[in-house]
């Protein structure tokens, strides 16, 4: 299934006709992560729809943008092991025919953590959203809490804008050492793989925001941020190239 407007014609055919449609929208490289999202909106819904789309306006980076990984052949793989019904798969065309002159744009929660680090990026992603979520018309729509900040502003435009979908969190899934899937993780060299689930384990300690972003620096990190925010404490960090985010709820104090 390719393009969004071959979606639209089959969004309104008798195949969709009163049913129900659990979404997971992605920008590909599927890891398990992913594929806990999808198993979900298959298990919730009558429909399970995919999306990959690496959506070039919530890349602050162009390098970062080249670099993304990019793996469609095994990504159709595992969507059909997992009985995905649609996937949509359309062009930069297809989701900006306006140019990105118009865009979505919340102006405080998106203004820390990350989009502190990353100019334009929280403003891209919601825009990119907000057309997906307006393209499938899902029942449901399921984001990994990886991305914390991202699904807390996507639940804050769904209520803004009145949007019918219900915007459902998922749990992270982690590597077997701690690290939190994602689809950055191929892109770090070995001796940072090693080094990389350090942040996990630094989040949660009991020691102050500060302390942990000093031992992440004296690491080899270099960390953006360490901070609590919304009962929970966010990190993200660099390995060379690689920026890896992170959080987990709050640690009640001992
Ligand atoms: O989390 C992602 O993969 C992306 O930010 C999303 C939600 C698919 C929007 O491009």
């Amino acid at each position: 299934m390719k393009g969004a407007a071959a979606w639209l014609k089959l969004r309104t055919s008798s195949r969709c006709a009163g049913k129900t449609i659990g979404f997971a929208p992605t920008m590909g490289a599927l890891h398990a992560g992913h594929m806990s999202l999808l198993k979900r909106a298959k298990r919730e819904n009558d429909l399970a729809v995919a999306s990959i789309f690496v959506n070039p306006t919530q890349f602050n980076d162009l390098r970062d943008l080249k670099r993304y990984p990019r793996t469609l052949a095994g990504d159709i793989k595992k969507l059909e092991a997992e009985h995905t019904d649609f996937l949509l798969l359309p062009s930069a065309g297809d989701m900006y025919p306006d140019g990105y002159k118009y865009r979505v744009n919340e102006i405080a929660e998106s203004e820390v953590l990350c989009g502190a680090h990353r100019p334009g990026h929280f403003e891209g992603m919601l825009t990119v959203v907000m057309k997906l979520l307006n393209l499938v018309r899902a029942d449901r729509a399921y984001f990994g809490e990886k991305d914390y900040q991202q699904f807390h502003l996507i639940k804050g435009m769904a209520e803004a804008f009145f949007i019918s979908t219900k915007i459902i969190p998922c749990p992270t899934l982690r590597e077997t050492d701690g690290l939190a899937m994602s689809s950055r993780n191929r892109l770090l060299e070995m001796e940072q793989r090693l080094l990389a689930p350090a942040l996990y384990k630094a989040l949660r300690s009991q020691a102050r925001p500060s302390e942990i972003k000093k031992r992440l620096a004296a690491l080899g990190f270099k960390p953006d941020y360490v901070e609590d925010r919304w009962g929970r404490r966010f990190a993200a960090a660099k390995l060379g190239k690689v920026r890896l985010i992170d959080n987990v709820k709050a640690m009640p104090v001992p």
